[in-house]
């Protein structure tokens, strides 16, 4: 089983960006994270970051055909981005939505995010452990997904 992983806008900044809000683990940090407890469950990762809408969108038609579902922090992107909303939809994938921070308790424009309504679920609120759960979570949908179909 494969998951891929988008990180959207400035998440490369992680470790540097606001650490009071997003912590102190850098980008590698949660990839190299993300990498460990997929060799645990024995599943493949593959991370993706960008700071361009246009390259996410690429890398989710070009991702289509190996991952079994998405791991995606849209990070802006979520609040704002119908043409992400419209790209995951395309490729049929499950994703799990995930969030550093809890963005219901910021400002107003964080309460909405447009792929939520698409989405198996949503982890928001406990950093680094927000990926580590989404990843379990999905990983544990996808193989009940993958029982039902035998
Ligand atoms: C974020 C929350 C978003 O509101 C924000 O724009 C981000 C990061 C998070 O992980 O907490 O860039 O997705």
């Amino acid at each position: 089983m494969r998951i891929a992983v988008v990180h959207g806008p400035n998440l490369n900044l992680l470790g540097v960006r606001e650490p009071e809000i997003y912590g102190a683990a850098t980008l590698g940090d949660v990839n190299r994270a993300l990498a460990d407890l997929a060799a645990e469950l024995g599943a493949e990762v593959e991370p993706f970051q960008s700071n361009s809408e246009g390259r996410i969108l690429d890398f989710l038609a070009d991702v289509r055909d190996r991952a079994d579902g998405m791991l995606v922090n849209p990070a802006g992107l979520g609040h704002t981005s119908v043409a992400l909303l419209d790209g995951l939809l395309a490729i049929s994938r499950p994703f799990v939505e995930v969030h550093l921070s809890n963005p219901a308790a910021r400002e107003s424009f964080r309460r909405q995010s447009l792929l939520t309504p698409a989405a198996v679920g949503v982890v928001a609120g406990f950093g680094m452990d927000s990926y580590l759960s989404g990843f379990r979570c999905l990983h544990n949908h996808l193989l009940r997904a993958d029982a039902e179909h035998r």
